[in-house]
């Protein structure tokens, strides 16, 4: 290399630093010999490098999106045994996973009992969001309730509510298997209310909604919640055989 290309290269390296443009300063060089030697046009050169730049942004924010989604697990729509549960709708699980219900804050409900792939569908759908950019949170509804409950206590509440109600897909699993005190019902309660046609929630419960008054331990909150949730819902009930017990079932 000249000295003045030296000096060039030494320049265009600090300014691609200073623009955080890391992929295109690492590959400018490379990508320049072989646009030489294919007798690329400087637009064609251009174009990709940005390209690569752009694909590097894309893969970036999706893994942080997938990473501030917290899910347990990466369990993918294309993993699901859709013959294992003849009776739910494919069909209409496979639109939803291609996320026109999250443009109309609408909600998703799986009931069902242990196994049958409730935190499965969620994660998928999940994941397919956050994949497209959207803001994803995973939550047991354990965890979900323990933080509301304890934001409240450092006068945190309303934060959380906003945080919460600023997400574009809440999944909250295994409502249900713990019963709320009064209290923390209430608080779930304002949080549903926030999110109302503001933001789509999936909820998966191993109870039929004629038993949510037990988990709230009161049926008046029970149906406020059930009210707002099954608004504009989808609401799947899946009675087949649990997946765990899938070669248990096979050697019956
Ligand atoms: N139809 C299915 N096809 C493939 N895997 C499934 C299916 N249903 C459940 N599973 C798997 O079985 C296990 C239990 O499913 P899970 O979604 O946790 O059930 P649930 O939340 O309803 O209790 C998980 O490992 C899940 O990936
Ligand atoms: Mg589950």
């Amino acid at each position: 290399m000249e000295p003045n290309q030296l000096n060039q290269s030494n320049k265009l390296d600090q300014y691609l630093k200073t623009l955080s443009l890391h992929k295109v300063r690492e590959i400018y060089l490379s990508e320049a010999e072989s646009a030489a030697r294919t007798k690329l046009s400087y637009q064609d050169y251009l174009l990709r490098i940005v390209e690569q730049q752009i694909i590097t942004k894309m893969d970036g924010s999706v893994n942080r999106k997938m990473q501030i989604a917290s899910f347990p697990q990466i369990k993918r729509l294309e993993e699901f045994d859709f013959s294992y549960q003849p009776k739910l709708n494919e069909k209409l699980i496979r639109e939803l996973a291609a996320l026109d219900f999250l443009n109309t804050a609408k909600n998703i409900i799986f009931i069902g009992a242990p196994g049958v792939g409730k935190t499965h569908l969620a994660i998928s759908i999940g994941i397919k969001a956050a994949s497209a950019m959207k803001r994803v949170l995973f939550y047991t509804a354990e965890k979900l309730t323990e933080e509301l409950a304890s934001s409240e206590v450092s006068g945190q509440l309303n934060k959380k509510l906003d945080t919460l109600s600023r997400v574009d897909l809440l999944i909250i699993d295994e409502l249900g298997y713990l019963s709320l005190s009064k209290q923390t019902s209430r608080l779930f309660f304002q949080m549903i209310s926030k999110r109302y046609e503001k933001g789509s929630t999936i909820v998966t419960s191993n109870k039929p909604f004629e038993e949510w008054g037990e988990i709230f331990n009161d049926d008046t909150v029970a149906s406020a919640i059930l009210d707002r949730l099954l608004h504009h819902s989808y609401p799947f009930l899946i009675n087949g055989k649990s997946f765990r017990l899938k070669n248990i079932n096979n050697n019956a």
